[in-house]
């Protein structure tokens, strides 16, 4: 898997370069079609052929037409845009504030998905909520996700895409996942098998640190919930962050590994940064990082398999 989300970045980039030259080779037209061919999840999209004066005489992609070419074939609608007000995405919310100090409860896991026994992976911040709609284009039998999301008009707007594309294995719901992760997850009949917690919001100010998303409660909560050889994927562009998240991990480390001990085939930096997105695909905000010349810094856990003994 990482191989080919190696490939994928790579393409992605070219393409940007792509975009990016003036003036162009009119086979440049063809090779951003080629690339585009190559990528499964692109190919709804294709570059017209007389676009090539457009394509070359523009400035790069902007980092919004990136996401849109990465996730084009989920052919998402934008017309609820207009029944919701515009989706603008604010700089931060604060979770602290009392309209967020609620737990949400668990939903009617029946009224969720078509099997709610299937192996369940959370995404936690999940904002637009493309990139689990991608996911679960690709598992429609095997796999349901969930995504937790604390700006309500978000998740409205995840929820009517699941509805347009007919998808029964995902589900986004509003709910503030520093309080509220255990009690919905703990009713969940399937097993817990992955949960995400990608880019979050930063809060830079250390006095705003407290407003992270992650936080003890919750780490020791998704460390209980995961079923043995379930994985916990972190990651940001924002070194700090991932530090920050990464130091609670690693401090689980009786019963989380880190996958590169695991597979040796996974490859980290010197750092101890895994090289490349397991996923294979990048979320929207990992998209306008990279796009902006950003690292991202990434990490994966797998919750040990204990003996009877322990
Ligand atoms: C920077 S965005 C990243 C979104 C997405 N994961 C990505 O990588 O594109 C962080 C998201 O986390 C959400 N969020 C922040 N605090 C949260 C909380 N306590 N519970 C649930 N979602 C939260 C924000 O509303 C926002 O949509």
């Amino acid at each position: 898997m990482a191989s080919s989300l190696c490939l994928h970045l790579q393409a992605s980039s070219h393409l940007r370069c792509i975009a990016a030259a003036k003036p162009a080779a009119p086979s440049m037209v063809a090779t951003a079609n080629k690339i585009l061919s190559k990528r499964p999840f692109l190919r709804n999209f294709s570059l017209p052929s007389g676009s090539s004066a457009d394509l070359c005489e523009r400035q790069p992609l902007r980092s919004s037409e990136l996401v849109a070419l990465e996730y084009a074939d989920l052919n998402l609608s934008h017309k609820m845009v207009e029944d919701l007000g515009h989706v603008r995405i604010r700089q931060h919310v604060n979770p602290l504030s009392s309209s967020f100090s609620v737990p949400t409860p668990a939903p009617n896991w029946d009224e969720v998905f078509r099997d709610p026994t299937l192996p369940l992976m959370v995404d936690i911040g999940s904002g637009s909520g493309r990139f689990l709609l991608w996911l679960a284009k690709r598992h429609p039998e095997s796999r349901n996700f969930l995504g937790l999301e604390i700006r309500q008009k978000l998740v409205k707007r995840a929820g009517i895409w699941v509805k347009e594309l007919g998808f029964s294995n995902v589900h986004f719901m509003f709910a503030n996942a520093t309080i509220s992760f255990k009690q919905i997850i703990s009713s969940y009949p399937g097993p817990l098998i992955l949960v995400s917690i990608l880019c979050p919001d930063p809060h830079f100010k250390k006095r705003h640190h407290k407003r992270r998303v992650l936080q003890k409660p919750l780490v020791e909560s998704i460390v209980d919930s995961l079923m043995p050889g379930g994985q916990v994927f972190i990651q940001s562009d924002v070194l700090e962050v991932a530090a920050d998240m990464r130091l609670w991990f690693d401090s689980e480390a009786h019963i989380l590994e880190h996958i590169n001990k695991i597979d040796k085939s996974v490859l980290c930096d010197k750092d101890g940064w895994l090289l490349n997105n397991p996923m294979g695909i990048r979320t929207e905000r990992e998209i306008h990082a990279e796009s902006e010349g950003a690292n991202i810094y990434r990490r994966m856990y797998s919750k040990v398999h204990l003996t009877k003994e322990e």
